[in-house]
């Protein structure tokens, strides 16, 4: 079923709003990373989202990436806890070490590191690290390569902002300043390491676990071009997604481009639909899928 814009919260029981592009600089940046693909736009969406009732106990976000929903649904006590998958291992070191603890070491080393393109090379190019290191140069990477790509192929910042170069995204006392709030959090955020799909699955019957789910938009004709390049992990098995969207007790909220094969995957489930506009890079409106549970899941 294909909604109408200002249809997306009213049926979902949440109270109608209109649908507006969001403006991403109102919203709290809580993550160290700059996600392609990040999630920014949808914060004021999820805050209507899990407003309702019954709250969550616990928020899945089987394909994390920089983790904006997770971070912000426990810092702004909309849910008691939230769970973290991703599947990436240089994602997956930067919340290994912040929550495992080491969130003040890889401030520290944030906040000591001289940029300049030598000493970039000096840290990417040494083949093997210790984790919390891994998890600090991912950063790095993720903070001077174009468009915060991490895949192969993605290189550093020539102009960037303004003519700054590598410099023009490397905010250390704001990088370190999130660091230290997601660590004062941590106790109610939990990292796995692994696929998404399988923390769902062992998920599926627990009526109060929620789940945001923003796969690499690699279905259909024209994701295919577009998630490619942005993820090292970008296939995946689309079906099996939807299969397990359907399947799960608690309710969802599934993001993916606005595709033709996306919405049939949807709608042969019976689930709804809903378009809403974001603002991507360089400030051009495009349509984003919304989908959520048919309603009889939850009757
Ligand atoms: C669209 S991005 C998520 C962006 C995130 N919502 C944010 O705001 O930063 C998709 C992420 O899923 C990860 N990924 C791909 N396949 C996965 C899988 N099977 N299980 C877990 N994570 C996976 C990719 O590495 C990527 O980080």
């Amino acid at each position: 079923m294909l909604l109408e814009q200002s249809d997306f919260f009213n049926a979902a029981k949440v109270g109608a709003t209109e649908r507006k592009s969001v403006n991403v600089a109102s919203v709290p940046q809580r993550s160290p990373f700059r996600y392609p693909g990040g999630k920014t736009w949808f914060i004021p969406d999820l805050r209507r989202w899990l407003a309702q009732t019954p709250r969550p106990h616990l928020l899945v976000e089987p394909f994390a990436g920089g983790a904006i929903v997770s971070i912000t649904a426990v810092a702004e006590n909309l849910v008691d806890n939230a769970l973290l998958v991703e599947k990436d291992p240089m994602v997956a070191a930067v919340w290994r070490t912040i929550l495992g603890g080491e969130a003040e070491w890889l401030a520290q080393r944030i906040l000591d590191f001289d940029l300049s393109v030598e000493n970039c090379h000096a840290v990417l190019d040494v083949p093997e690290v210790e984790p919390r290191e891994e998890g600090f140069r991912t950063i790095l990477r993720n903070r001077i390569n174009h468009g915060g790509i991490l895949a192969a192929g993605s290189g550093m910042l020539k102009h960037g902002e303004g003519g700054k170069g590598i410099a023009s995204r490397w905010y250390p006392q704001t990088l370190a300043k999130r660091i230290r709030a997601i660590d004062a959090i941590r106790h109610r955020l939990t990292f796995v390491e692994g696929d998404g799909m399988d923390v769902m699955d062992a998920h599926k019957t627990e009526p109060s676990t929620a789940y945001f789910i923003d796969p690499p938009y690699t279905a259909g004709t024209k994701g295919k071009r577009a998630g490619n390049r942005l993820y090292v992990h970008f296939q995946l098995d689309h079906a099996r997604l939807f299969n397990l969207a359907a399947e799960v007790a608690g309710d969802f909220l599934m993001t993916y481009d606005d595709d033709a094969e996306v919405m049939e995957m949807a709608v042969n489930r019976g689930l709804r639909v809903c378009k809403v506009p974001m603002k991507g890079t360089h400030h051009r409106e495009t349509l984003e899928l919304v989908i959520m549970p048919n309603l009889s899941q939850f009757s």
